[in-house]
């Protein structure tokens, strides 16, 4: 600013002393700019991108807004980030694809290997979030923040909460803090970690939550605020990796409920998949129709997971149901879509029933 000061003395003619002046400021703007951190937004779709009829009522369309018009709604987020954004699909995450997820991971570590920038926000439907969370989770190779968002609201409705969720993802995207973290859930000023976040309200804003650890942060008035992390390993520090050739071993989920028949097991065996999650009740219990075609799925080389459709706790080993003789794992306190696609990626690397029970107490 001693150039602009001189500028300011100086008795040249005072459209030059503008001018000059001007061009200063906005050199010395860019280069402030240029010191940014660099953020870049991979967009999927969802509500944040959606838009309906009208403003007072549900009907809407999900992903049809692209990310440019998106970050173009909250201008004032250049001044913490530089900003790029890339449209990766756009869909309402009830049709997220494990193609989506492919690419989206693939991409994420391109960006960082190549030191293209320094977070990213994806921005997706609230619908799947968690899974696409955890997925990446798992598989980006990298410490730098990878950030999820959404909203609950069309951009269209009153009160849309996607402007100000997008713009808090960033800032925690744009932070030192975020650094290490995981794999994060950025929602309704609160900050999850991706594998213990879960969707927890099918209309309200507050919509997510982690109900075995709560969250882990809490972003405010363009300031984030870190009170905990998870002690699980992930990132660079899991074995997993994925490549456009990788084809992920398909791994289904069946809710357990009173009376339940053994159709949908059955059926899946038939289909000979890899893997099984079982949603059962309470401590991943299920009944004796379930337990006679499980130790079927067992014995057909499949491997099935004990998973809880309780929304917290864990499910552990050997409590009501002995896994050793059963020749099941238990999903620790992972949820079942969580646990399904922990053991979609183990089954990349082992079909060792005891390696990949390892997995869920580990990651
Ligand atoms: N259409 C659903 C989705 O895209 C829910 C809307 C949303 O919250 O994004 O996940």
């Amino acid at each position: 600013m001693l150039i602009f000061n001189l500028i300011q003395t100086s008795k040249i003619q005072p459209m030059k002393k503008f001018l000059l002046s001007a061009l200063t400021l906005l050199f010395a703007f860019s280069m402030y700019a240029q010191q940014l951190p660099r953020i870049i937004i991979l967009a999927t779709g969802g509500t944040i991108a959606g838009t309906g009829a009208s403003a007072d009522r549900a009907g809407y369309t999900a992903g049809k807004i692209p990310i440019d018009e998106l970050v173009g709604a909250i201008p004032s987020v250049k001044k913490i980030a530089q900003i790029s954004g890339e449209q990766i699909s756009s869909i309402g995450s009830q049709d997220m694809t494990i193609d989506i997820w492919k690419k989206l991971a693939i991409r994420a570590n391109e960006i960082f290997e190549k030191n293209e920038a320094d977070g990213i926000v994806v921005t997706h439907g609230t619908d799947t979030q968690e899974e696409t969370g955890y997925f990446l989770d798992l598989l980006v190779n990298s410490d730098k923040p990878v950030v999820l968002t959404g909203s609950m609201r069309p951009a269209t409705a009153i009160s849309a909460d996607g402007p100000k969720n997008l713009y808090d993802a960033i800032t925690v995207a744009a932070s030192p803090k975020a650094k290490g973290k995981g794999v994060i859930v950025s929602f309704n000023e609160g900050i999850f970690d991706a594998r213990d976040v879960m969707k927890m309200s099918t209309t309200k804003v507050n919509a997510f939550y982690s109900p075995n650890t709560g969250p882990i942060g809490q972003v405010y008035d363009g300031k984030v605020e870190f009170y905990q992390a998870s002690m699980r390993e992930v990132n660079e520090k899991t074995p997993f990796s994925i490549t456009t050739d990788t084809k992920l071993p398909r791994v289904d989920i069946v809710y357990m409920y009173a009376d339940a028949p053994p159709d949908m097991i059955d059926m899946l065996i038939a289909k000979k998949v890899d893997g099984i999650v079982i949603a059962g009740v309470g401590n991943g219990n299920f009944n004796k129709a379930y337990m006679e075609a499980v130790k079927r799925a067992v014995a057909a080389g499949i491997i099935v997971c004990r998973a809880s459709r309780t929304p917290s706790g864990r499910v552990v080993l050997e409590d009501e149901i002995n896994d050793e003789e059963l020749g099941t794992i238990v999903s620790d306190d992972l949820t079942p879509q969580k646990a399904r696609i922990l053991l979609m990626i183990g089954l990349t690397k082992t079909k060792d029933r005891k390696q990949l029970q390892k997995y869920f107490f580990t990651y």
